[in-house]
């Protein structure tokens, strides 16, 4: 059985990447602050473990996910925070805390994880977005985390290849989830130009985005590393 670890993969589009795992046999082992939606899934191959992933230095729960799994066959860096301010309104606090959850805590997992497999290789998904590929408007930790993002997978890519690790982002385009009601609900004009901007005229579902994410975990994606994989519809292409 393969053991799959998914940060924030108890609320919006990480519990669909858990549903996708857990009906493809996996176990899955989700690491987050709150059990979130946890409760409603079958528990037979689910481990929660509780972590705040704002504490970027410690990865000890990835030792304790080896330690009682025996293997780790993929890492899925999901978990992440989002506010919209523009730069000069962010403050260093907020910005330390964003980046200390988007990017530091996915770096240090990254760095352990690989440590941990260094014998037998994997798999690592990190979770970009459409911010890591263009400016979205009045984003702009975010956007700064989020290529961040991509610079650290290309950057794994190139290194870990060859002690047998993949590693892969995916940019989400715009999903239903808490993230983005609370982002539409201060800005609801933004919603209109959004989904009129997107080809189909209609958001993506939490089940489309892991349905990318698992294949990217999967050996049918075998020879592909280190690309950032927009599943927008063809958002960030179109004008
Ligand atoms: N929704 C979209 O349209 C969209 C688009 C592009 C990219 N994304 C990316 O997709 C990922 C998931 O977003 P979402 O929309 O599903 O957001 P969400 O519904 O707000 O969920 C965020 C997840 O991250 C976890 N998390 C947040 N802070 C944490 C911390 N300090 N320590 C541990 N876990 C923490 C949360 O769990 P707890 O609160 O229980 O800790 C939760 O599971 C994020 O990386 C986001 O940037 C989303």
């Amino acid at each position: 059985m393969r053991h799959i670890v998914v940060t924030g993969g108890n609320k919006g589009l990480g519990l669909a990447q858990t549903r996708q795992f857990l009906s493809l046999g996996d176990h899955v082992h989700v690491v987050s602050r709150s059990r979130g939606d946890l409760d409603g899934l079958p528990q037979e191959r689910l481990s929660h473990y509780e972590v705040d992933l704002a504490n970027w230095r410690d990865t000890g729960w990835l030792d304790e996910i080896h330690g009682k799994a025996g293997h780790i066959d993929g890492l899925v860096n999901n978990a992440g925070v989002n506010f919209r301010k523009p730069v000069w309104d962010t403050g260093a606090d907020e910005f330390d805390h964003l980046l200390g959850v988007n990017v530091k805590a996915m770096f240090m997992a990254s760095g352990r994880y690989i440590a941990l497999e260094m014998e037998h290789g994997g798999n690592i998904v990190n979770i970009s977005s459409m911010g890591g590929l263009a400016a979205l408007r009045n984003a702009a930790a975010y956007v700064t985390s989020k290529t961040a993002v991509i610079g650290l997978t290309r950057a794994i890519a190139g290194d870990a290849r060859s002690l047998n690790f993949r590693c892969n982002a995916v940019c989400p385009g715009f999903v239903e989830t808490n993230m983005t009601r609370t982002a539409f609900k201060a800005d609801p004009a933004r919603y209109d130009q959004i989904v009129g901007r997107i080809p189909s005229h209609r958001m993506g579902t939490s089940a489309e985005i892991a349905a990318a994410v698992a294949w990217l975990v999967s050996d049918d994606s075998a020879y592909v590393n280190g690309v950032a994989l927009p599943v927008d519809d063809g958002y960030a292409i179109a004008t």
